[in-house]
């Protein structure tokens, strides 16, 4: 395929460090927060891939696995895992870092979709997503598998009006 790129090509990674402000009352770094930074490196990506304005279609899936504490440094790392015909599903993974140790964990892992957009803000079709890696190649079997259990879900849901 002519146009087609490697996850690798639209990856993206950055760091943040948690300020006492993005705290929740228990003391550890507020959902919200980490939500909007899983949306921003996760729209930058599929940016990336589509190389046009995208908008976030649906936050599929969000697992908070740990508590991320102040003061710790918070590494995002986004990756497209599998194009449709305009959608693009990317993958985030959250890890928190001692600053001191820098002993990592992943603390959240995120799925989400979105749509690249034409002059006109309708939907456009994307390049299509060339895997390389064994891990790539797992993602994009996965990603296709939640794409479809998406599509037959709603169409069972519509059959119930
Ligand atoms: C996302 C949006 C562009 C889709 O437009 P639409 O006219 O419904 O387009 P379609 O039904 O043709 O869907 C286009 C693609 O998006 C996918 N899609 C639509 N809604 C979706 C959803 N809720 N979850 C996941 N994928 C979705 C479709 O499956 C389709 O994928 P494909 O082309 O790869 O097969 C439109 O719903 C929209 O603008 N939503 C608001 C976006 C927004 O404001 N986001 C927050 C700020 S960024």
């Amino acid at each position: 395929m002519e146009n087609a790129k490697t996850p690798t090509q639209s990856a993206v990674e950055t760091r943040y460090l948690v300020m006492p402000h993005q705290a929740n009352p228990a003391g550890t770094a507020f959902g919200g927060v980490i939500v909007s930074w899983i949306d921003m490196i996760a729209s930058m990506a599929a940016q990336k891939h589509c190389g046009r304005q995208v908008v976030t279609a649906s936050i599929d899936s969000i697992n908070f696995r740990k508590p991320i504490n102040i003061g710790d440094h918070v590494v995002l790392k986004a990756a497209v895992n599998y194009v449709g015909k305009t959608s693009m599903e990317v993958g985030v993974k959250v890890i928190k870092e001692d600053p001191c140790t820098t002993r990592q964990a992943i603390a959240t892992t995120a799925h989400l979709t979105f749509v690249g957009l034409d002059e006109n803000n309708k939907p456009f079709p994307a390049p299509k997503l060339t895997p390389e890696t064994e891990d790539e190649k797992r993602r994009y079997k996965n990603a296709q598998l939640r794409v479809k259990t998406r599509k037959e879900l709603l169409g069972k849901l519509k059959n119930e009006k």
